[in-house]
């Protein structure tokens, strides 16, 4: 790895694939942010905050918050200060309009692609618990708290997402396919893809993310 280079990485892969786990890991290791819109929702509606009231029921549906919201957040966060070495995005961009907004304010160095099958999506999910004020991720068997339901890093309940039911997962898998997925080609062009096969420990999946970080 260079010291002193930017690292602007961009997570992408269907539910469940591990962005967000392998996001924490990331951003702990680089020592630069990691941001994910969905957590930033997910707080400002535990906070309920004007924000959260206004997305609450759109992300529990599955559905995308519109592009004017999520961009103006995305902008406003990686103008601060601790965005200058870098930052890990994990969900975003999502769609055409958000690729476009996301090229106005800074260029990607790395877009990794975590690739598993739709039934792992499903198993993962079922068993996925999130604390819902800092957003750390857990697994009941996989990756399970110290203490049953409660947040090992700020002591905050854990909650079952309303958006992990079965018609909104459906949903969002369905954006991912039909959205997300097509614009991988476009960092393709650049160079700048690294596909990582998802299956395994969450440990044998963070040795190819380091691996293809340190392809460089
Ligand atoms: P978001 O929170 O980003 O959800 P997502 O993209 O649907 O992705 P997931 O969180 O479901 O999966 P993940 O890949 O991060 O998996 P995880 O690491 O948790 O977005 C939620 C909503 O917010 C969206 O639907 C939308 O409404 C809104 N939103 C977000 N971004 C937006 C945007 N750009 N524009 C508009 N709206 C936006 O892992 C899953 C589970 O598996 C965990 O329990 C984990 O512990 C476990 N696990 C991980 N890796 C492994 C492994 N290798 N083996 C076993 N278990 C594992």
């Amino acid at each position: 790895m260079k010291e002193g280079v930017p690292h602007i990485i961009c997570l992408f892969g269907p539910q469940g694939s591990g962005k967000g786990t392998q996001a924490e890991r990331l951003s702990a290791w680089l020592g630069i942010p990691h941001i994910s819109p969905g957590n930033i929702f997910r707080k400002a509606m535990a906070d309920e905050t004007d924000l959260g009231k206004q997305v609450a029921d759109i992300i529990n549906s599955g559905h995308l918050v519109p592009d004017e919201v999520t961009n103006t957040l995305m902008r406003e966060r990686i103008e601060q200060e601790d965005c200058l070495m870098g930052f890990v995005f994990d969900g975003y961009p999502r769609n055409t309009a958000q690729n476009d907004a996301l090229h106005a304010m800074t260029q990607l160095t790395h877009a990794l692609v975590i690739d598993i099958p739709e039934e792992e999506s499903l198993h993962r999910i079922g068993e996925r618990r999130v604390c819902s004020q800092c957003g750390m991720t857990y697994h009941l068997t996989f990756k399970p708290s110290k203490v049953t339901g409660v947040c090992d890093v700020c002591g905050s309940a854990l909650t079952h997402r309303d958006d992990d039911k079965p018609d909104a997962i459906r949903k969002r898998l369905d954006i991912y396919h039909t959205s997300t997925e097509p614009l991988i080609t476009s960092f393709e062009q650049r160079g700048i893809v690294h596909r990582i096969n998802g299956m395994g420990s969450i440990d044998d999946v963070w040795k190819r993310v380091q691996e293809a970080i340190q392809k460089e």
